[in-house]
């Protein structure tokens, strides 16, 4: 198992398959995009399904989530779900996505074997989608998440970034929507975790200023730890529910004391944590033909140095080197 020295165990796995994406949102990439990486340093299909494999067959891990970057983007996705799928024990599966292009593929990808997806979406008003991801694609968006929900990956979730003076003044419009629609939203807290190291903490929508808009409009019951377990979302039922809303307040309300992660970036790198400052290399592993017991010896060791929070308060805190969409989020 990935057992960490505070007593932590790694069950749930984020790969990031590509650092690439079709999008350019403002709190992520700069308009130009980033120095992506390049095609013989990011993991192979194969050495990302054998990593996988070592992670669910000999380190305990239960769940894969793929992200990027944009995973829609990297074209071998469902030929990787289909033979995660047919791992013993074959592991959950899930994906973050943009929702660009998943019009075309939720079939397949539940086909292979994909459980759930979530889709990242912060306005309803196309105008406003443009300015935050400098991109014209918000109908996309809204035809993928229609398509997750009828290919049944559900539950669908709906990840919303708040950002002042943008769509700060959405988040009841965007509760009754998701509502409507059966898809279970969640804010998230704008992190330091920009390529333009752009972010302020005083200048971030929190948690509670979130949760004080929505109650101009709905009735909010906390939902509990017990059914929180390890989720980064915070819930609440809306209207006595059964509809509930989630906040990921990763930087007013830190999770880190029940963190179960361990995170693969596409460049075949262990990351313990979204703050890690360090990495721990598998793909050189990998390629000078390490057996299996030698990757899992190093993917462990890794994890032990994984450290207690993410940093954030502490006045000597530093921004990680890899954005957000290398890291894979
Ligand atoms: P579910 O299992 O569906 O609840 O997924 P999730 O919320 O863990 O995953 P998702 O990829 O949708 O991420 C939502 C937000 O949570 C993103 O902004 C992630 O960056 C953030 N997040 C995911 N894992 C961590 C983590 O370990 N620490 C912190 N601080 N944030 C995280
Ligand atoms: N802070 C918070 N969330 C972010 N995301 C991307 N960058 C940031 C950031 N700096 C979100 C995306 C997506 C999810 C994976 O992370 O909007 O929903
Ligand atoms: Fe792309 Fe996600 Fe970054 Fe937006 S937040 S630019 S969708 S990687």
């Amino acid at each position: 198992m990935l057992i960490d020295t505070y007593g932590r165990i790694a069950t749930d796995l984020r790969v990031s398959l590509t650092d690439r994406c079709n999008l350019r949102c403002t709190y992520c990439m700069p308009e130009e995009g980033l120095q992506w990486l390049a095609k013989p340093d990011l993991l192979t299909d194969d050495e990302i399904v054998r990593l996988i494999r070592i992670a669910v067959t000999d380190l305990g891990v239960t769940e894969v989530r793929f992200t990027g970057g944009e995973p829609l983007l990297r074209p071998g996705l469902v030929g990787i779900v289909e033979r995660c799928a047919a791992l013993d024990p074959r592991p959950q599966m899930s994906l973050t996505t943009n929702g660009i292009g998943l019009e075309r593929t939720a079939a397949a990808l539940r086909a292979a074997g994909l459980d759930r997806v979530n889709v990242s979406l912060d306005t309803l008003r196309p105008e406003v989608f443009q300015t935050m991801t400098r991109r014209k694609r918000h109908a996309d968006v809204l035809r993928g998440l229609e398509a997750a929900g009828a290919a049944g990956l559900t539950p669908v979730k709906v990840n919303a970034v708040l950002m002042p003076g943008l769509n700060d003044d959405e988040a009841p419009d965007l509760l009754a929507w998701a509502i409507a629609h059966q898809y279970e939203l969640r804010f998230i807290e704008q992190m330091p975790l920009d390529a333009q190291h752009g972010w302020k903490r005083d200048g971030m929508i929190t948690a509670g200023d979130i949760l004080a808009s929505l109650r101009t409009r709905f009735e909010l019951t906390p939902e509990g730890d017990e059914a929180r377990g390890s989720a980064p979302a915070e819930r609440w039922l809306v209207d006595g529910g059964p509809a509930r809303v989630g906040v990921i307040a990763s930087v007013t309300r830190p999770f880190c004391r029940a963190c179960d992660r361990t995170r693969l970036t596409a460049d075949g790198q262990v990351r313990t944590c979204l703050f890690a400052r360090e990495e721990s290399d598998l793909r050189g592993a990998l390629r000078s033909g390490a057996p299996d017991a030698e990757i899992a010896r190093l993917w462990r060791l890794a994890m032990w140095g994984k450290k207690a929070g993410s940093g954030l308060d502490d006045p000597s805190f530093l921004q990680p080197d890899r954005p957000m969409s290398a890291i894979g989020g």
